[in-house]
């Protein structure tokens, strides 16, 4: 393993902000995110894919009084959000690697108030359907985790996948549904946050649009 891949696991092993297999809290920390990690009872976000974790961090930044928790598999992505909330003493972020295959084992029904899921990949094959994680099953997760009035958040560059999202959003009795193909020239700069992730840089580089919706579920 390269040595500076080993020192990011090392980094992720050692830190309080990164929840992850081995760790006993791993395990006890599912559906009591508030009573067993933040010891508050401050609102919860999550954002999924985080990757490096941009809207994690750059919200808890913002927005004190909420907590943040990033969800990836890939523990070298997540040790830079880990890093970023050391550096500003965010006591409001934890990062748990994970798959979001099991998301309803690490949430209580309506523990959460706002999802972001953040340029996951397109997974454009017929075949990976059910690995999209805007597919109809994830989209009915979500909504059970939300409280009622939770906010959910979908930007992605790929117009296929945000197309596809949206359909199944719009069949899952969204409430205050708004979109856009091109978020930066819409009305809705303000949900942009001021934030870019990793992959938002990238596609925008490419000319790429942003695409983004917004909506809560009636429940
Ligand atoms: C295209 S990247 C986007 C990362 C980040 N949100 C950004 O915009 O820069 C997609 C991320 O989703 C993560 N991912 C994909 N499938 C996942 C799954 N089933 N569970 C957890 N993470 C997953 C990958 O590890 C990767 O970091």
């Amino acid at each position: 393993m390269a040595r500076q891949k080993l020192a990011r696991f090392e980094h992720n092993a050692a830190v309080h902000n990164v929840i992850e297999p081995g760790k006993e809290i791993f395990e006890t920390v599912k559906q009591h995110w508030n009573e067993v990690f933040f010891k508050n009872n401050q609102p919860i976000v999550v954002e999924l894919a985080c990757g490096r974790g941009e809207y994690t961090t750059g919200l808890a930044k913002e927005y004190p009084d909420k907590n943040f928790i990033g969800i990836d598999i890939k523990g070298a992505r997540i040790w830079k959000g880990s890093s970023v909330a050391i550096e500003n003493n965010l006591q409001n972020v934890a990062f748990y690697r994970a798959p979001i295959d099991f998301i309803e084992n690490y949430f209580a029904e309506n523990e959460l108030d706002e999802i972001w899921l953040t340029f996951p990949d397109p997974r454009p094959r017929d075949r990976d359907e059910k690995r999209r994680l805007c597919n109809v099953r994830y989209i009915e997760a979500y909504k059970k985790l939300l409280k009622p009035g939770g906010i959910f958040n979908f930007k992605t560059d790929n117009r296929a996948l945000f197309d596809y999202g949206l359909d199944v959003v719009k069949s899952s009795s969204p409430q205050e549904l708004i979109f856009t193909h091109d978020l930066y020239n819409s009305e809705y700069q303000q949900y942009h946050f001021g934030i870019e992730t990793t992959y938002e840089r990238i596609f925008k580089k490419l000319g790429n649009n942003i695409n983004y919706l917004r909506c809560s579920f009636n429940k």
